[in-house]
């Protein structure tokens, strides 16, 4: 399986961020690692002029979310196509914070993978248990159930799942390892062998390569480590 390191850069980055971008080629002297995708989810706005720059660089870009409808009266709203449209080639679904903030339920989520498919774009479907949740030992049971009710009905060898656990996104803290491969391997027996499994939630530069290494984990979806060029870096390096 071709790993893949995705970057969210979430609500950030403004025009000036865009020599971060520079500064991640340059690390790795103007070659990207072949045998990985690397991807940058960045905000809407800066998405096609980033592509644009550096999609020939080695370097992928994708959205952070996106409308089930290709087009319409959704004022504020961006379909798959127009990302597409813009140089992505993936787009997240079912963030945890689209989840929470927004009321986003699987229907929804499911929706969004579907379209993302319909506009040629891999999905990255986000899953994941809150603390309360693993405390309770549901952490595979709410993960399956959000598997069934997201993954789109089609086939498609595209899709990508991350299994971030809410409780460890922004937060500094991760499952242990055990419990990152468990769940992993819970995973693999729902949507096969051909579909990528990232892990999410505080991967940082000094814990991504024993993350990493673990059966049935096919690269990561970094938040706020993405943000800086160094130590996005170090992750790929990781890897
Ligand atoms: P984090 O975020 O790496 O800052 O924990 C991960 C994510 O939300 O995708």
């Amino acid at each position: 399986m071709r790993p893949l390191i995705a970057g969210n850069w979430k609500m950030n980055g403004l025009s000036a961020d865009a020599p971060e971008i520079e500064a991640l080629i340059s690390a790795f002297d103007g070659a990207m690692p072949e045998k990985i995708d690397v991807l940058i989810c960045p905000p809407a706005t800066l998405l096609g002029g980033l592509a644009a720059a550096y999609e020939d660089e080695g370097v992928q870009f994708g959205g952070q979310d996106c409308h089930s409808a290709p087009s319409g009266a959704h004022t504020g709203e961006v379909s798959a196509e127009m990302l597409a449209d813009a140089g992505a080639a993936f787009v997240i679904v079912g963030h945890s914070e689209r989840r929470s903030d927004n009321g986003e339920t699987d229907a929804i989520v499911r929706a969004k993978a579907e379209a993302a498919l319909r506009a040629g774009l891999a999905p990255i479907i986000c899953v994941g248990e809150t603390e309360a949740e693993r405390d309770a030992g549901r952490a595979e049971a709410v993960v399956a159930g959000q598997l069934e009710g997201s993954l789109p009905r089609t086939d498609g060898d595209e899709i990508v799942i991350a299994y971030e656990p809410v409780w460890a996104i922004g937060t500094g803290r991760t499952p242990t390892l055990d419990d990152i491969a468990d769940m992993h391997a819970a995973i693999r027996k729902i949507v096969g062998d051909r579909r990528r499994i990232l892990y999410g939630g505080s991967v940082k530069p000094g814990n991504a390569a024993e993350i990493l290494r673990l059966d049935d984990v096919d690269g990561a979806l970094v938040g706020g480590a993405s943000l800086k060029a160094a130590d996005f870096a170090a992750i790929i390096r990781a890897l």
